[in-house]
């Protein structure tokens, strides 16, 4: 058993070291602006807390009984492993700030406010002892990630943070997550930030507000533009996160943000699928394959990594396989990742593509169809492999809901046919699952 706690460090505005940011939130495993008056990160790293975690994990158990269970972090199959003893530390997540200007629906911000003590704005001068005492203490740090359960931006000296991180971990990857709702030159332009995250959910005022409750929208879009004419050498990269919502997921809003995303430049344009209230209904982790792309840089966070419990399909390549894709000069097809999430979900991944144009994707597994797809998403990456397919849409993805006695049966198929109904091509898949 696994869980990344024993190689992230989760600290709040207060000082407080929190067994990681989701249900763990009601574990605190130590607090830095007490103990690190007469300790160190490292004597942190070795109380009673994380020994508990060590030997819980260790032995195949859960550490926290009623609260791991519920923990998007645990990992029931991974191998146990302990880099924190190792002195290497993957990442480091801050909440600079936990006051908010903002009132989203579903967030636990008010109630946290009430509830946890204060300050609610973390003191730069606790931040910089925790750097001094990882780097006296020998500990690599791989990236610092500054959010938590308020607004990073909200607080006066963020740049100070950044500032802090960059002369302790020059190359340590910082990344801020925001709502976006502040002047960029202001908040970020002096800090040395790696990329930034934009939570924008939606491009208009009327369904972004309505999750985004004092929000506007025109502000965040001015902030990503912003932030791309701030960059320099690529740097920061910005994201921009886009929650659906069942009041931002028509097909004609999610299209117009993919083009305002290119006409601004972000980096990526990401899709997530939320389980919280007012969730879209229309696309939910099994649909999510169905949400159109028509983009570059645009994609969705249905990615095996979030969940636990994951299965991962490995595709045997035949040499007769590698023999008759050299020659098939007319359509081409590969899967690039299968993956079996929770709840029998079946994932597919993949790219095909044909000189005629493909109007459907039949997936099936051994002789049982399991549905179609379309492709819909640019890939350059195999153009520039493939220079034979002209520049249309040719990544595709498809989920669906698959009995365990299927996956006996672990050949894959994809067949391509063109408008006229006529199969241009079938392209098998011998699959092994884990
Ligand atoms: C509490 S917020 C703090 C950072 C910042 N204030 C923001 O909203 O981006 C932490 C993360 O939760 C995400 N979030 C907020 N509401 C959510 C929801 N209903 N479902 C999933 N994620 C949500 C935010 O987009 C952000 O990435
Ligand atoms: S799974 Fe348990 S130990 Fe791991 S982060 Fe979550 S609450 Fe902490
Ligand atoms: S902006 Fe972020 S922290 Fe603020 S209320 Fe919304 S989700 Fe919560």
């Amino acid at each position: 058993m696994n869980c990344e706690i024993l190689h992230t460090l989760y600290i709040k505005s207060n000082g407080e070291v929190l067994c990681n940011d989701d249900y763990g939130e009601r574990v605190t495993l130590a607090n830095v602006s007490i103990d690190l008056q007469n300790a160190t990160m490292q004597d942190l790293f070795s109380n009673q807390a994380y020994q508990h975690i060590r030997e819980s994990l260790s032995g195949g158990q859960i550490p926290w009984e009623g609260v791991c269970e519920h923990c998007a972090f645990i990992r029931h199959d991974e191998p146990y492993a302990d880099l924190l003893a190792q002195k290497h530390i993957t990442k480091l997540q801050l909440e600079p700030s936990l006051l908010c200007n903002l009132n989203c629906r579903c967030c636990s911000n008010d109630l946290q406010i009430q509830q946890r003590e204060k300050p609610h704005l973390m003191d730069p001068e606790t931040y910089g002892s925790v750097l001094s005492s990882l780097k006296d203490g020998g500990f690599r740090l791989d990236s610092v990630e500054y959010c938590g359960q308020g607004e990073p931006l909200m607080h006066p000296q963020f740049a100070e943070f950044a500032v802090a991180t960059k002369k302790y971990y020059p190359h340590a990857w910082q990344r801020v997550i925001t709502n976006g709702n502040f002047t960029y030159q202001k908040t970020l332009g002096q800090a040395p930030v790696d990329e930034i995250m934009v939570a924008c959910d939606g491009l208009h005022q009327e369904s972004y507000s309505q999750y985004r409750v004092k929000g506007k929208v025109e502000k965040v879009l001015q902030f990503m533009s912003d932030a791309v004419a701030a960059r320099k050498k690529g740097r920061p990269q910005v994201i921009w996160k886009y929650i659906l919502f069942e009041f931002n997921d028509s097909e004609k809003e999610i299209l117009a943000a993919q083009d305002k995303a290119q006409d601004i430049g972000v980096d990526t344009l990401v899709f997530v699928v939320t389980h919280s209230e007012y969730h879209s209904q229309k696309y939910t982790m099994e649909s999510i394959a169905s949400l159109p792309i028509v983009s570059p840089k645009v994609t969705t966070n249905a990615h095996p990594s979030f969940f636990d419990g994951v299965r991962y399909g490995s595709i045997k390549k035949t040499l007769a396989r590698s023999v008759l894709d050299k020659l098939s000069k007319k359509c081409l097809a590969r899967i690039d990742e299968v993956v079996i999430m929770p709840e029998d979900l079946l994932q597919i991944r993949g790219w095909a593509a044909a000189t005629d144009e493909i109007e459907r994707i039949v997936v099936s597994i051994g002789d049982k169809v399991l549905g179609e797809t379309l492709p819909m998403d640019l890939r350059p990456d195999v153009e520039a492999v493939f220079p034979q397919f002209t520049r249309q849409p040719m990544g595709f993805r498809f989920s669906t809901k698959i009995e365990q006695e299927a996956l006996k049966k672990s050949v894959l198929s994809i067949e391509l046919y063109n408008q006229r109904n006529k199969r241009m091509g079938c392209f098998r898949f011998p699959c092994v699952f884990n």
